[in-house]
């Protein structure tokens, strides 16, 4: 069966080897959204007839407008997966404004208004909404320095996931949301130079790609710890 994939944050890392999982059922049309602030190769995808690139910034006042416009074009969306991050490392004292706006805006502001305009696509066949956090905003876990913006940003991923859950519990649209450890990503490597992750980028889209195309069967509004380790 054809099916609708828009996956956010798919330029590189756990993203990116998400869409090109799903694209292995050629039946998938999968959207890959992201900045591409760093101008990668215009045909980065073009191995892959089925999946499309879009731009699209998660940090911008108008967000909802934005994804309304993208969204226009689609009939449906079956999957949306919501695994852009913006990660900063810095002492708490040393955090700036910015840099708790940016990180709300683009791991929860921006996700929540991009889901606002994905809701109408997907109410009337239903569908599946994951949402990518992070150990570090899974309640009780470890926690790491420097790490302020970024944990509290995801665990309000995690906790808005109840709340939409509970208020479409009555349609076919299911929301979970993922709390991983590491993976060895770039953005891993930002955050802790060095550490090696047990679970490489593929190994992790290949865990959530089938999560996303099964688990709303059994699940509805689940924060999910998905973790070998963290740092
Ligand atoms: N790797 C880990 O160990 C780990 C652990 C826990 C949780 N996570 C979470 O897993 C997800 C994927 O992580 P990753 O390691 O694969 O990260 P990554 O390599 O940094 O990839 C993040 C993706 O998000 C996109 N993105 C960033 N800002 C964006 C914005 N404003 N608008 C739209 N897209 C944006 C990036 O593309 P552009 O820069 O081109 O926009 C990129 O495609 C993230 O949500 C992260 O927080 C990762």
């Amino acid at each position: 069966m054809s099916k609708t994939i828009v996956i956010v944050g798919a330029s590189r890392g756990i993203g990116r080897e998400l869409a090109i999982r799903f694209s292995s059922d050629s039946n998938n049309r999968v959207y890959a959204l992201s900045r591409y602030r760093e101008a990668p190769e215009p045909d980065e995808f073009s191995l892959y007839p089925n999946i499309t690139p879009v731009v699209f910034d998660l940090a911008q006042d108008d967000t909802r407008i934005k994804a309304e416009r993208f969204f226009d074009s689609l009939s449906n969306i079956d999957i949306l997966i919501n695994n852009a991050g913006k990660l900063v490392n810095r002492p708490f004292t040393e955090l700036t404004r910015e840099d708790f706006v940016s990180s709300y805006q683009v791991n929860i502001i921006g996700v929540m208004e991009l889901i606002q305009a994905a809701v109408p696509k997907m109410l009337p066949k239903g569908g599946h909404i994951v949402n990518i956090s992070s150990m570090g905003g899974f309640q009780g876990t470890v926690k790491f320095p420097g790490l302020a913006a970024y944990s509290t940003s995801k665990a309000a991923l995690a906790s808005f996931t109840e709340l939409f859950a509970e208020e479409y519990k009555e349609t076919r649209i299911k929301m979970n949301c993922l709390c991983l450890g590491a993976v060895q990503t770039e953005m891993l490597e930002e955050a802790f130079p060095g550490y090696e992750a047990p679970i490489d980028a593929p190994e992790m889209a290949e865990y959530i790609h089938e999560f996303a195309e099964n688990a709303h069967r059994f699940m509805n509004g689940k924060i999910i710890p998905v973790s070998l380790s963290t740092p």
